[in-house]
């Protein structure tokens, strides 16, 4: 059944084969609230089954990409209550998507925000973007993959003093450190988001699929594993049609067609 989401805006077909999710919770400046995060959940689980979709971006307003988890709802919570609720289990739902994701960044991305735009494959940002995880201001730290991802994006140093002290980084630090892909004005972020994300909507969803799944795991274990594992994606690859039909057209000196097969 279609989701009616609240906080969000689903669009499947925003561009050819692009579909956009924005947040759209714009009093509390996109935080992210539990029912929020449920719905950014189903959605990409949704997406993933279209089809028509084959690569998604995700993006807040101008103003803000996500001010961080909602810290009214946590406020009084005991930590077993944090436990029970356990918010964080959706967070292994948005990262098992496994069609490309490209977060498009504007405004404030703190907290769990910058953490969400790091579950995203690639991230265009806006010039005014900041990226930061401030959790350290409020007595906590980060729990949606802060600790983890934005250490191996930006190295250990880096990572050490934005959790250590809070201080956000500008989008251009944040491209000169590598977690950003690409920087461009304010206007003109989501559709430099939406030109990176055809690029990709025109290769094969097959091969696509398999080279994130293999480039996803050179984080998660040594590398005579993940080249194992990058060798029988390899391989699989041969299983696709899309495969035949790329090779074919190098050798004819035309455009493939990619059908997803
Ligand atoms: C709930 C939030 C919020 C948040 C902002 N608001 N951030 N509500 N949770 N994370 C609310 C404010 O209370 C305010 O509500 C309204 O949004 C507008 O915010 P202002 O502060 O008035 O706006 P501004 O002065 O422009 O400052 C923007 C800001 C600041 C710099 C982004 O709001 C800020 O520092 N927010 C908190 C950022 C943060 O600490 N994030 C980490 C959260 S912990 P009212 O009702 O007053 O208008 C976290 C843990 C993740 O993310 C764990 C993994 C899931």
């Amino acid at each position: 059944m279609p989701l009616s989401p609240q906080f969000l805006t689903v669009t499947p077909e925003a561009r050819p084969h692009v579909a956009l999710v924005q947040l759209n919770r714009p009093k509390e400046l996109n935080a992210l609230h539990y029912n929020l995060m449920l719905e950014i959940a189903q959605a990409l689980e949704e997406l993933c089954a279209n089809p028509a979709v084959r690569v998604i971006v995700l993006t807040g307003s101008e103003r803000v990409f996500a001010a961080g988890a909602d810290i009214k709802f946590m406020s009084e919570r005991t930590a077993v209550e944090m436990l029970e609720i356990d918010q964080i289990s959706l967070w292994e739902r948005i990262r098992k998507t496994h069609k490309p994701l490209v977060a498009a960044v504007s405004g404030f991305a703190l907290g769990g925000g910058c953490e969400l735009s790091m579950v995203c494959d690639m991230v265009v940002a806006s010039e005014t973007a900041q990226f930061g995880q401030p959790e350290i201001r409020l007595g906590i730290m980060p729990g949606g993959g802060g600790t983890q991802r934005l250490t191996r994006a930006v190295g250990k140093a880096r990572a050490m003093e934005m959790v250590l002290t809070g201080q956000p980084i500008s989008a251009q630090e944040a491209a000169d450190y590598g977690l950003v892909n690409r920087v461009a004005p304010v206007g003109q972020y989501l559709e430099e988001a939406y030109r990176l994300a055809a690029a990709i909507a025109r290769m094969s969803p097959v091969a696509a699929r398999l080279a994130k799944e293999a480039v996803n795991r050179s984080f998660e274990t040594h590398l005579d594993e993940g080249l194992n594992f990058e060798r029988k994606n390899f391989y699989l690859t041969f299983a696709s049609e899309d495969q035949k039909e790329g090779m074919a057209a190098f050798l004819e000196k035309r455009l493939p067609e990619f059908k997803g097969r």
